[in-house]
């Protein structure tokens, strides 16, 4: 089965809002490949993951270092449990323990438009990253159609006219199935708050 979510966005901010929603739901090992036209605002949703993992640091455009690598900080809880949308009555109920073990230690953030063959993602030790306990976000990751990962949510973003983009999420492998229905969940939450527009989602 071939799930699939149809997001709009209309301005820079609530595509990175959208980046955050997702970003509230990847656990160790995620991969979310990143696709469409230079200056489609994959970078922008890359913005918004970070934000929702509690990453501080600016996220740049790891273009001409192929990878960035960003340590998720313990107000990864505050930023997870803030961009879930799940039960919370404020910020006094920010809980005090520990991040919980599905939250991922690292992101790792790729950029392989600069890469001109597959072999070059062996000295960035690419697939030996994606498998460790961090959450990967690569932007162009669908240049080397060899090289996708085994299970992996695909966001595909398509330039329309002024600010507006849509964003075609495609669900690869049983844990990526999972993660597109509940980023599908929390987009229609945020629907609701005007957030974005969810064109299509999956039943
Ligand atoms: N709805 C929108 N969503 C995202 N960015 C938008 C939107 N409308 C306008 N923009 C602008 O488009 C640009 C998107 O830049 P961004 O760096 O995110 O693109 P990119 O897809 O990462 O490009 P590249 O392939 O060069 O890395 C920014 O300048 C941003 O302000
Ligand atoms: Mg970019």
């Amino acid at each position: 089965m071939t799930l699939a979510l149809q997001l709009a966005s209309h301005s820079e901010a609530q595509t990175q809002q959208l980046g955050a929603s997702l970003g509230a739901l990847l656990e160790p090992g995620s991969v979310v490949i990143l696709s469409g036209d230079l200056g489609a605002g994959k970078t922008q949703f890359t913005k918004g993951i970070a934000r929702a993992l509690g990453i501080v640091e600016p996220i740049t455009s790891p273009t001409f270092n192929i990878l960035l690598q960003h340590e998720v900080g313990q107000s990864a809880v505050l930023g997870r449990s803030q961009e879930s949308g799940r039960e919370q009555g404020g910020a006094s109920s920010v809980p005090s323990h520990p991040p919980a073990a599905d939250t991922p230690v690292s992101l790792y953030h790729f950029d392989l438009y600069r890469l001109e063959s597959e072999g070059e993602l062996d000295d960035i030790d690419y697939f030996g990253l994606l498998e460790q306990d961090a959450a990967s976000v690569v932007e162009w990751g669908d240049k080397f159609p060899g090289a996708l990962p085994v299970d992996y949510l695909q966001v595909d973003f398509e330039l329309q006219a002024n600010d507006a983009r849509i964003l075609h999420g495609t669900a690869h492998g049983s844990q990526s199935e999972r993660l597109l229905a509940a980023w599908s969940a929390a987009a229609c939450y945020n629907d609701e708050a005007a957030h974005a527009q969810v064109l299509e989602a999956p039943l």
